[in-house]
């Protein structure tokens, strides 16, 4: 398909095929800490969507679909056709994509602090607006946003992981970064699509998440037919690093009993 992007990606381990996907606008390395912890048990696959990482970064809207399709791609060339997916944020949409356009290849889902709703016209607007600034102004100026409410409330912003993570955001390419917000600017509502999942699905929510409102994930959990809930104290949208233990925890638990 002549929209696709060949994606960057780190492969581990064998057995069940589990794609863990980032969120925006970070790349693979957040699952740093899930990776070393699960690669004796899985066969896990962590790409860098499109625009971020080591990834190519075109110019254009990065539709969740989009970008879903980008790691169909990579599962096919790596004769992959059915896998877990676990998203964090964006890349939450991105599964719910996934879900959407090929139901047949997903054996289970993972929804790390992220939600099915799609945005408010005022939420739309802002990301149209970055878009547009980041492409003169350089990515930093979303790191120096984003730092702020990442984690849960007290966590120390000097510290060395906030300063990783900074780094991380600022690093992103200013077109990947716009592509990404615009493409989820146009990202539709999914809630029915989770309604109609039938696979086993795992939510995990932060419960100092200041980016998506736990009370939004316990009511994805709850649209989902089979979805087990896990809330994980003191941490906030990024519960994979901030609570490394607790989010690994909670994933070796829903991938043992899937396979
Ligand atoms: C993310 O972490 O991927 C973003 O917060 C998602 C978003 O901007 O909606």
């Amino acid at each position: 398909m002549a929209d696709i992007v060949p994606l960057h990606y780190l492969e581990y381990g064998q057995g069940m095929p589990v794609v863990l996907l980032h969120g925006f606008p970070f790349d693979h390395t957040i699952w740093q800490a899930q990776a070393d912890a699960l690669q004796d048990s899985f066969h896990l696959i962590l790409p860098d969507l499109r625009g971020h990482g080591q990834s190519p970064a075109p110019a254009g809207v990065y539709r969740m679909d989009l970008m879903a399709q980008d790691v169909f791609a990579l599962l096919d060339a790596l004769h992959i056709e059915r896998a877990v997916w676990v998203g964090h944020s964006m890349g939450g949409y991105v599964t719910m994509a996934a879900l959407r356009a090929a139901p047949e290849r997903i054996t289970g889902i993972g929804l790390v602090a992220t939600h099915p709703l799609a945005d408010p016209d005022d939420r739309r607007a802002g990301r149209l607006a970055t878009a547009d600034e980041v492409l003169s102004e350089g990515s930093g100026m979303v790191a120096q946003t984003m730092i702020k409410t990442m984690f849960a409330p007290g966590f120390d912003l000097d510290s060395p992981l906030a300063r990783v993570l900074f780094d991380l955001m600022s690093r992103t390419p200013p077109l990947g970064v716009a592509g990404a917000q615009r493409g989820m600017a146009e990202r539709p509502n999914s809630v029915e699509t989770l309604r109609a999942a039938r696979v086993p699905a795992l939510v995990i929510a932060g419960l100092g998440d200041q980016i998506v409102n736990p009370d939004v994930m316990r009511q994805m959990a709850r649209d989902l037919p089979t979805a087990r809930l896990v809330e994980i104290a003191g941490a906030g949208h990024m519960p994979m690093v901030e609570r490394a233990d607790a989010t690994t925890a909670a994933l070796s638990e829903f991938l043992r009993a899937i396979g």
